[in-house]
């Protein structure tokens, strides 16, 4: 084969590319990955989900040792905040991560190809003055953050997610616009270090689309935490200037204007798809009209030999649904039975506490008419949640009255986001909750709340 020429070529290294990569070349493959940064893993390692844990982490540590010993008899000065330290960790994560993939591609002979990638013509990639032939070309540009009108960003005094995870000193105020999993997620660390933080929302609650029971949960512990809330409002204008930021606001269905100030302001109302510059006209890509790349349901465009994974092609925008969808479509690219299974693809929103969710929720399955058990079991009753000293909140499972089948799942509570993976464990091999249920929890653990829950959907629940 050709210096510049390969079996697969992948545009974009996030979580969806570089797994697709990796995955192509155990296939036996000749494939490269073309991305416009200097370092792999995409929004999500560079931007997103690992410097944001990093900072929930340190600022949850900080707030614990501000609040949280005291009731454990272990008494502390006030720390003290050291926040260059703070990013710069968070920094040295990343980098070694992206370290990581680097090596991980070397490993398995990928090439890896900086800048950005233009489709020129089906089978041909141009990145500069260098034109590559791919065999099958893979669309994996992710997504960037969605705009809002007459609030123009400058990452630093109105910034998206990637601002906020790097300013430089905590704001004495900030507003966050949209109350979605990143305005709750970087909106608590800088709260916890110190910011007055108001979650600004157009819709009448936060996170929308989850189960209710847990938002209404959700809602009422963060307020207690200490974050504001002004829900059913939108944002029509902001000004800045040297001593801050100045919002026009109105109620969502229209109303008398007021303003809001801050020194910084957050803007996170979801994100939009990347094909900025990618040449998708030109080859005559198809694209739905918010953007998203169409595909068959097998990652398939309607141009021959070119596929799209990840956030580009919409659904839940989250790194492990891009990965399932990156190994998926290789396989399929290998002639193997690559699949999905969009059902039961967990969600986790990694405040304190942490909110998971899988599957239905009882909204969904009411308006669709399934017939429906649920099991509910609180912290409160649980007792190494007691032990540890971290009670809020209840799991809560979905199962079918008939069947007894798993149907979703959602918790918010200590360590959410690691219990829910038995959840969907059971959801993919088509469990009941009493296959749960009858499975040995190791005491004391949080992991009994799962049970107990689960056979609170049999009405057999033995704590409570
Ligand atoms: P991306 O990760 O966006 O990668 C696309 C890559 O393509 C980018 O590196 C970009 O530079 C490159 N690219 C684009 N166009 C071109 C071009 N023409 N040529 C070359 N390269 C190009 N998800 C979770 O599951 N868990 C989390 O905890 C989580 N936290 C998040 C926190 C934040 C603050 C944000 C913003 C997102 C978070 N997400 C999280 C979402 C997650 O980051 C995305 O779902 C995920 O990154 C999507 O992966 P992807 O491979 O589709 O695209
Ligand atoms: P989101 O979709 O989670 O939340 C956006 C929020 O903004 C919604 O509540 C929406 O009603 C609200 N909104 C929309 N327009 C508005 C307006 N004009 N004024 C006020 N509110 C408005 O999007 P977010 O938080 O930006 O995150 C983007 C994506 O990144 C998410 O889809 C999520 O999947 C992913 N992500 C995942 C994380 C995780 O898995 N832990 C962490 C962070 C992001």
């Amino acid at each position: 084969m050709a210096e510049n020429a390969f079996d697969v070529i992948i545009i974009g290294g996030g979580p969806g590319g570089y797994v697709a990569a990796i995955r192509a070349a155990q296939l036996g493959f000749t494939t490269a990955c073309v991305d416009m940064r200097e370092t792999l893993g995409g929004t999500c390692l560079n931007v997103g989900c690992i410097p944001s844990k990093a900072l929930l982490q340190s600022s949850h540590l900080f707030e614990e040792a501000g609040h949280g010993l005291a009731q454990h008899g272990v008494g502390v000065a006030a720390p003290k905040l050291d926040l260059k330290t703070m990013l710069g960790r968070k920094d040295a994560v990343v980098g070694d991560l992206t370290k990581g993939i680097a090596f991980l591609f070397k490993k398995n002979k990928i090439t890896h190809i900086v800048g950005a990638g233009v489709i020129s013509a089906p089978g041909k990639v141009k990145v500069g003055k260098d034109t590559f032939a791919a065999k099958h070309i893979i669309i994996a540009t992710g997504s960037e953050p969605a705009p809002l009108a007459g609030v123009t960003i400058d990452e630093k005094q109105i910034v998206t997610s990637t601002g906020a995870l790097n300013l430089p000193k905590v704001p004495k105020s900030m507003i966050v616009i949209g109350g979605g999993v990143i305005g709750l997620e970087l909106g608590s660390v800088w709260r916890r270090l110190g910011a007055d933080v108001t979650v600004v929302e157009f819709l009448a609650e936060i996170l929308p689309g989850m189960d209710g029971e847990v938002v209404k949960q959700a809602a009422r512990t963060f307020k207690k935490q200490g974050l504001n809330f002004k829900t059913g409002t939108k944002v029509t204008g902001a000004k800045t200037a040297k001593t801050g930021v100045t919002l026009t606001v109105e109620a969502a269905a229209g109303g008398k204007a007021e303003t809001l100030k801050a020194d910084v302001v957050l803007v996170s109302i979801g994100r939009r798809p990347f094909t900025d510059k990618l040449g998708l006209d030109k080859v005559g890509v198809e694209m739905d009209p918010r953007g998203f790349v169409k595909t068959d349901g097998h990652f398939k465009t309607n141009v021959e030999g070119i596929y799209a994974i990840g956030d580009v092609i919409g659904g839940q925008m989250l790194a492990h649904k891009a990965e399932e969808e990156g190994i998926a479509c290789v396989e399929i690219l290998a002639g193997q039975a690559g699949h999905v299974n969009y059902g039961a693809i967990p969600g986790v929103v990694y405040t304190h506490p942490e909110i998971a969710a899988v599957g239905k929720t009882e909204e969904a399955l009411k308006s669709a008419g399934v017939a429906y058990t649920v099991g509910k079991f609180p912290f409160m009753a649980n007792s190494r949640a007691r032990a540890v000293g971290d009670t809020e909140g209840f799991v809560k499972i979905l199962a079918d009255a008939k069947t007894d089948r798993v149907l979703g799942a959602h918790i918010i509570g200590p360590g959410a986001g690691e219990l829910i993976q038995e959840i969907v464990l059971a959801m993919e091999f088509g469990g009941a909750s009493e296959d749960i249920a009858r499975t040995s929890h190791a005491h004391p653990g949080t992991s009994e709340a799962v049970k107990e829950a689960a056979l609170a959907c049999l009405g057999r629940a033995i704590h409570i």
